[in-house]
């Protein structure tokens, strides 16, 4: 699959091409509580719990790219939990990735299955071996985050609508410029725009993605009845992230693959799995349902002390435990108890020159012995 150009033009030009002349390009902050209703409740905006000006400047962007309707929440699991707990009800049944972001699992075992909510859980690249008879919600993560596996959403989707299932998708890992779920047939999206979209390490923020109206409708009245907003500042902040968006995941995505590529072939590395390496056991689903084969690598050293003294060599490498930022990072994931092994590194490349982080890893990895 190839990414569509048309995207990030537009994306760039949508708000500024009708603006009046001495208007500033660049999106004003709006850090509204409260707006002017004289005479009436018919306005734009009425109360900043239900909307501001901000606020909808960063849903048209980010409608552009998932090209459906989108509600921004205050993080990716606010936007995980406004779609989980709005859409299941007792004695229903949600699947869930056993080896997906651990907090959505979490959010399931301490608040839906107490709830009366029956959770399944199943490692991400056995979706396909599944039965979805008897589920509401199929809830999937592809790549999934740190083992990088895969699964085919328009297959899952098309057997899960037969079954009567809403099919949600976390995107967070690849962005809408490198999978597209609604497009290949998932319901909605869900993401954490507190990784490569902000890319800063400066703001958490989620958003939900659907064409689905009612789904779209229920997340709005969830997110201004139980009153978990984004913050003004944050979603100006993520929606100057998004305008370079393309560019930076462009120079992640390259460079993760020349870095996986030499990683592979590296005496101390034992073993090395991304998505854009032949090797990948899902290479044909990469190609036909990935326009970008993501930043992150699941780098195995030799065990967790030569995984942490990897991490403290690596000068380029930021011991830290979130991914898309233009700080290349990396973390020992099993410290969080993922099913990996100790020696597992998840790297999360960023926007250093290539060679540059190459000859950090090189000479990190040589210090190994
Ligand atoms: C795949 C995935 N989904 C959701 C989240 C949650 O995002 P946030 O930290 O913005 O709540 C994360 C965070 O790491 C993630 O990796």
């Amino acid at each position: 699959m190839t990414q569509d150009p048309a995207l990030p033009a537009e994306l760039l030009q949508h708000r500024v091409s009708d603006l009046p002349a001495g208007a500033p390009i660049a999106l004003p902050l709006t850090p509204a509580s409260t707006f002017a209703l004289p005479g009436t409740t018919d306005a734009p905006f009425t109360y900043g719990r239900a909307g501001g000006p901000t606020w909808s400047a960063l849903e048209e962007a980010l409608g552009v790219l998932e090209q459906a309707e989108v509600a921004v929440l205050p993080s990716g699991m606010a936007a995980i939990s406004s779609v989980l707990l709005t859409q299941l009800t007792p004695g229903d049944r949600v699947l869930l990735p056993s080896d997906g972001y651990y907090a959505t699992r979490s959010l399931a075992e301490r608040f839906l299955v107490p709830a009366g909510i029956e959770a399944v859980l199943r490692p991400t690249a056995e979706y396909a071996q599944q039965d979805l008879t008897g589920f509401t919600v199929v809830h999937l993560e592809t790549p999934s985050n740190p083992g990088l596996d895969l699964c085919d959403i328009a297959e899952v989707s098309a057997r899960a609508h037969a079954a009567g299932a809403l099919v949600v998708v976390d995107n967070t890992t690849l962005t809408p410029f490198g999978q597209r779920p609604l497009d290949l047939g998932a319901d909605v999206v869900v993401a954490s725009d507190t990784k490569a979209p902000n890319g800063h390490s400066d703001a958490l923020l989620g958003h939900v993605a659907s064409r689905d109206a009612a789904v779209m409708e229920t997340v709005r009245a969830w997110r201004t009845l139980a009153g978990g907003i984004p913050g003004q500042l944050e979603t100006w902040l993520v929606h100057r992230g998004l305008e370079t968006l393309e560019l930076r995941l462009d120079r992640m995505c390259t460079s993760a693959q020349v870095l996986a590529e030499r990683l592979a072939e590296h005496p101390a590395v034992q073993g090395v799995v991304h998505p854009g390496l032949a090797s990948h056991p899902q290479r044909e689903l990469v190609a036909r349902q990935m326009a970008r084969t993501g930043s992150l690598i699941g780098l195995t050293l030799a065990d967790e002390g030569a995984a942490e003294r990897f991490l403290a060599a690596a000068r380029l490498v930021v011991p830290a435990t979130s991914f898309g930022g233009v700080h290349t990072s990396g973390e020992r994931r099993a410290r969080w108890g993922d099913a990996v092994p100790g020696g597992f590194v998840r790297l999360s490349v960023g926007c250093e020159p290539t060679e540059a982080l190459w000859a950090d890893l090189d000479a990190a990895l040589r210090d190994l012995g």
